[in-house]
């Protein structure tokens, strides 16, 4: 069984078929997803699947890309959507410096510290994105001890595991941990205790081989669950059930 901790179904990538898609999950053991929005437009439409799909619980949150978007308007409009008792997270957030045309990083930290400022507020967990802003987001998760969250699609070291780790994050396994080259993940997950690992899609992206480049869809963790199984040397289902409990004890939803 599956429970994908990081999904985005509201991707136009799912415009021509999204409720086949969805409606499918369920058989292919699919038994809960987080979806999460990206920009506010995403972060509504998430809100509306989880009111449609039992079992898609939603996120609300803008990514760095849009983070000069971010103001005082925009943080009530997220906060009105966590009235719906199935938002159980804001994200994603957090900071991207790998595209040059994302907004300034100064506009990125502040963007980022108003949602984290947010989920202290309503005592909700964080979905954080971080690419090749390591340092800075560190900083930032340390500035607000009280919340806690997933670091999704870690690709950091081992010892910013750790650091994140020590703050009470759970870490998020994409199919990136399937991939030949992968090498630096799979250090990650060896090290990450079975108490706090995640896993996810990140669909439409980051199919795992073998449907590497395809469209990705929830019920292919089960390739990135294998890989995991077999580098910790746990069964299957030992990574099924704590990628499951995980999630659940995260978003507070009943066991
Ligand atoms: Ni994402």
């Amino acid at each position: 069984m599956i429970f994908d901790s990081h999904a985005h179904y509201d991707d136009e990538a799912f415009n021509v078929d999204r409720d086949d898609v969805l409606l499918g999950l369920k058989d292919k053991g699919v038994i809960g997803v987080l979806n999460c929005g990206a920009s506010i437009e995403g972060a509504r439409m998430s809100v509306e699947l989880s009111k449609k799909y039992d079992f898609i619980y939603s996120a609300v949150g803008v990514h760095p890309e849009y983070a000069d978007i971010v103001n005082d308007d925009l943080i009530c409009e997220l906060r009105d959507l966590t009235r719906f008792h199935k938002v159980r997270a804001i994200g994603e957030i957090g900071l991207d410096y790998f595209y040059d045309e994302n907004p300034d990083r100064e506009i990125q930290k502040r963007a980022f510290r108003l949602q984290m400022e947010l989920a202290r507020q309503l005592k909700l967990p964080v979905v954080i994105h971080d690419r090749d802003a390591h340092m800075d987001t560190l900083e930032i998760l340390k500035e607000f001890p009280q919340v806690i969250g997933t670091i999704h699609c870690f690709s950091g070291s081992v010892e910013f595991a750790r650091e994140c780790l020590k703050l009470g994050y759970y870490i998020g396994f994409t199919g990136v941990i399937t991939f030949k080259n992968a090498k630096k993940i799979v250090e990650v997950a060896k090290e990450v205790p079975m108490d706090r690992i995640l896993v996810e899609t990140d669909c439409p992206y980051m199919a795992p081989v073998p449907n590497r480049g395809k469209r990705n869809e929830s019920d292919y963790i089960k390739y990135i669950i294998e890989k995991i199984s077999e580098i910790k040397g746990k069964s299957i289902e030992e990574i099924e059930c704590a990628t499951i409990f995980n999630i659940k004890q995260l978003l507070k939803i009943p066991k």
